[in-house]
């Protein structure tokens, strides 16, 4: 059992978890729907996410949602604030070992579809990994061949579909393309992603979803959208910007994922 593993289980006792949620840029309101919680800093958990980005919370939070035992970590470690693509294993590997079977990832992200912009989400039905780094490299076991089709499952998918339109949300379903950042995109790498067949840019969850398919994890990805990809619209792209905009689609991910989890 990781080190960390052993110090949630001091503090909140024999838990069992069933999900686990990982909250974007702008996006820790999804913190305060959780019941009966207890939150431990990141940096009582060995391996969990260090340093920080602003609009990113540093606690690992462990309660109840939609009758389900959820842990919410209320922010991620990227790539880009560090250098490696595997900052994110100690923590999913924690999870796992605690019995999560399931992993949500949200993110904050720019628009390839002028026809869903800020404000809106989309559901990650697949990616592209354009960064060409993989938190696997390294790894020596055989257990690095990962098998990355239906890496987003088709039946979490299905019932996001069911639930956002029984909700009156718009939940348009694209391929997220990971660009390692931190600097954004420019407006021909974006007009590039359009043309490799992207929906959505973004600077995480990527190296999440491959270490989580190597744990075994069923995994769901959601990005909220807030701004469009550089050079398709007059809008100022910034990390400020991106924290303001992230609201809208936290209210929308606010409805969503607790009758997700609900149905897990
Ligand atoms: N590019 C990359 N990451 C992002 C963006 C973007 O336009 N918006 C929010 N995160």
């Amino acid at each position: 059992m990781t080190k960390a593993a052993k110090t949630i289980r001091q503090i909140v006792g024999d838990v069992t978890l069933d999900a686990a949620l990982v909250l974007g840029s702008g996006l820790s309101a999804l913190g305060d729907d959780l019941k009966d919680k207890v939150a431990i800093p990141f940096s009582e958990l060995k391996g969990f996410p260090s340093g920080g980005v602003s609009g990113h919370g540093r606690d690992l939070l462990i309660g109840t949602m939609g009758g389900k035992r959820l842990a919410i970590l209320t922010g991620r470690q990227h790539y880009y604030e560090h250098g490696n693509p595997a900052a994110m294993r100690p923590a999913l590997e924690t999870l796992a070992e605690l019995g999560t079977k399931t992993l949500l990832l949200t993110n904050s992200a720019g628009s390839l579809d002028r026809a869903n912009g800020p404000g809106e989400l989309m559901l990650i039905g697949d990616h592209i990994n354009f960064s060409g780094l993989n938190p696997l490299i390294g790894e020596p076991t055989d257990r690095r061949f990962v098998n990355m089709t239906g890496a987003y499952d088709a039946e979490l998918r299905a019932k996001s579909h069911e639930i956002a339109s029984q909700l009156g949300i718009a939940l348009k379903e694209g391929v997220y393309i990971w660009y390692s950042g931190p600097s954004f995109e420019t407006p021909a790498e974006i007009q590039m992603a359009i043309r490799l067949g992207g929906d959505a840019v973004g600077m995480s969850t990527v190296p999440e979803v491959i270490l989580a398919r190597m744990l075994g994890l069923k995994v769901w990805a959601c990005s909220s959208i807030t701004n469009m990809g550089a050079g398709l619209s007059d809008e100022q792209i910034s990390h400020e910007h991106t924290k303001i905009m992230a609201v809208q689609g936290a209210e929308k991910l606010r409805k969503l994922i607790p009758a997700l989890v609900e149905a897990i």
